[in-house]
C-alpha cells in the first residue's frame, strides 16, 4: 500500500490520499505536495506506426507519466493512417506490445481517421474508437476532407453513431491559395501569414454549421486565436454540443518566437500573436475552451532545420505542459482548478471517460529549467529549453503504480 502523508488539495488543505492499491511499498512524507488528478491528453502524435524515428511509446510513455499524464488519445495521420479496421487493430497491436515491453500500463484511446474512401469502416470500429478524427485541412501525413460532400457525410455518420467528431479546423482551398500567393517568401515566419486566423475561421464557421444541421458533437482542436474563440462562444450560446481545446504553444508562445526556434516553431494551425494568447487566457476564465492538448507532434531536429517547406510541422509538448500551467498559476494567471478542468475534468465529461484512482502530486514551488537532455522523447528537443518554470510533477500513480518523475 502506498501511504502519502500531508499532501494538500488544490485549496491548500491537508489531505490523505485516498488508498490506492500498489504492489510497491512506498511512503511519501512531504508537505509540499500537491494533489492533482492524473491528467488526460487528449491530443497526442505518438508515431506508431511508421513514423517510429521521431517517436514509439517505450518513449512517448516515459515522455507522457513524466508529465504527470496517465491517459492519451492519440491521432490517426500514422503510417498507415489509422482509417480502416485492420489498421486500428494492427496499431492496438503495435501499441499494447510496446507498452507491456516498457512496463508503463498508460490508458489510452485511439482517434480513428475520417477517409473519404473508407468512411463506410466508421460503424465497424464505432465501439473501440473514442471518436473521429477530421483534418479539413492538409497536415502532417495525407489524411484531408476537402470537400463537402464527404465532409456532410461523416457528420452525419457520427451523428447517426453517436460519436464525437474531433475537427483540426483549417480550411484546405484558402490554404493552397495563399501557399500559392506567398510562394516567394522562405522565411519560417511566412508560416503564420499562409495558414493565417481566416483560414481558420472559415473551417471552424463550417464545422460548426455541419453540428448545427447534424447535432454532431463536435471537438474543435488546438483553438489558436480569438477570432475563432468568438466563433465558438456564439456556437456553445447558442446550446450548440461544441467544445474546445487549446494547446500548450498556443498559449506560451506566439510569433514573436520564430527568430530563435525558426524551424521549431512551425506548427499547424501556426502560432499566432501575444493578444490571442491573451484571448485563449480568458476564454478559459469563461469555459469557452474546456481543455488542453498537448497535440505533442515530435519531429527530428535535423527534420525541423530544413528550409521552410520542408521542414514539417509540429513540435513536442506532453512533457512540459503541467509545467507550465503550474508556472502560470504562479504568475496569476491560472487558477488550480482551471488547471484540472482543462487537464482532466472536462476531458472526462466531454469523451465519457469513467472514474480511476490515477494522480499526481506536484511541487508548487520547485523550479525546474527545462533542458533537452532530460526529455524521455524521442525527438530530444523542446521548444521550452531554457525556460525557468515553477511548479513541477514529482509523483505520477497509474493504476497503483508509482513513478518519481523528478
Ligand atoms: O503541427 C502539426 N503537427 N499539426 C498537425 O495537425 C499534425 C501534427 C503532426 O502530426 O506532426
Ligand atoms: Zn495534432
Amino acid at each position: 500500500m502506498i501511504r502519502i502523508e500531508k499532501v494538500k488539495d488544490q485549496y491548500g488543505a491537508l489531505i490523505d490520499i485516498p488508498d490506492i492499491e500498489s504492489n510497491q511499498s512506498i511512503i511519501i512524507n512531504n508537505s509540499n505536495l500537491t494533489l492533482l488528478p492524473a491528467l488526460i491528453d487528449p491530443h497526442v502524435h505518438f508515431r506508431t506506426p511508421g513514423h517510429e524515428y521521431k517517436e514509439n511509446w517505450l518513449t512517448a510513455a516515459q515522455a507522457a507519466i513524466r508529465g504527470g499524464y496517465t491517459t492519451v488519445f492519440d491521432m490517426p495521420n500514422t503510417l498507415p493512417p489509422t482509417i480502416t479496421e485492420a489498421y486500428l487493430h494492427e496499431k492496438k497491436t503495435l501499441i499494447n506490445a510496446q507498452l507491456q515491453e516498457i512496463g508503463i500500463p498508460l490508458r489510452y484511446q485511439l482517434f480513428f481517421g475520417a477517409d473519404k474512401n473508407h468512411l463506410d469502416e466508421i460503424v465497424k470500429v464505432k465501439h473501440e474508437i473514442i471518436g473521429i478524427k477530421v483534418f479539413m485541412g492538409c497536415s502532417t501525413g495525407n489524411l484531408v476532407i476537402d470537400d463537402d460532400e464527404s465532409l456532410e457525410k461523416v457528420f452525419r455518420i457520427a451523428a447517426d453513431n453517436n460519436l464525437i467528431v474531433a475537427v483540426h479546423a483549417e480550411d484546405e482551398h484558402l490554404m493552397r491559395e495563399r501557399k500559392a500567393e506567398f510562394k516567394d517568401r522562405k522565411e519560417y515566419a511566412v508560416h503564420s501569414e499562409i495558414r493565417n486566423v481566416q483560414v481558420a475561421c472559415r473551417a471552424v464557421k463550417k464545422a460548426i454549421a455541419l453540428t448545427e444541421r447534424f447535432g454532431t458533437k463536435l471537438y474543435i482542436l488546438h483553438v489558436s486565436s480569438n477570432e475563432e474563440v468568438r466563433l465558438i462562444d456564439r456556437a456553445k450560446q447558442a446550446g450548440l454540443p461544441v467544445y474546445a481545446e487549446t494547446t500548450p504553444h498556443h498559449l506560451f508562445l506566439d510569433t514573436s518566437a520564430y527568430p530563435t526556434l525558426k524551424g521549431k516553431a512551425v506548427v499547424n494551425p501556426p502560432l499566432r500573436l501575444n493578444s490571442d494568447r491573451e484571448a485563449l487566457f480568458s476564454a478559459i476564465h469563461q469555459g469557452i475552451i474546456d481543455t488542453i492538448g498537448s497535440d505533442h507532434a515530435p519531429h527530428t531536429v535535423a527534420e525541423k532545420e530544413k528550409a521552410y517547406g520542408e521542414c514539417p510541422s509540429g513540435m513536442p509538448g506532453i512533457e512540459t505542459t503541467l509545467k507550465l500551467l503550474l508556472n502560470a498559476h504562479h504568475e496569476n494567471l491560472l487558477s488550480l482548478d482551471e488547471i484540472i478542468s482543462l487537464t482532466s475534468k472536462r476531458a472526462r465529461e466531454i469523451f465519457n471517460l469513467g472514474q480511476n484512482n490515477d494522480i499526481v502530486l506536484v511541487d508548487l514551488k520547485k523550479e525546474t529549467q527545462v533542458s533537452d537532455n532530460e526529455l524521455k522523447t524521442k525527438c530530444g528537443w523542446s521548444p521550452y529549453a531554457g525556460r525557468i518554470l515553477r511548479g513541477c510533477p514529482v509523483y505520477t500513480i497509474l493504476d497503483g503504480h508509482c513513478y518519481e518523475v523528478t
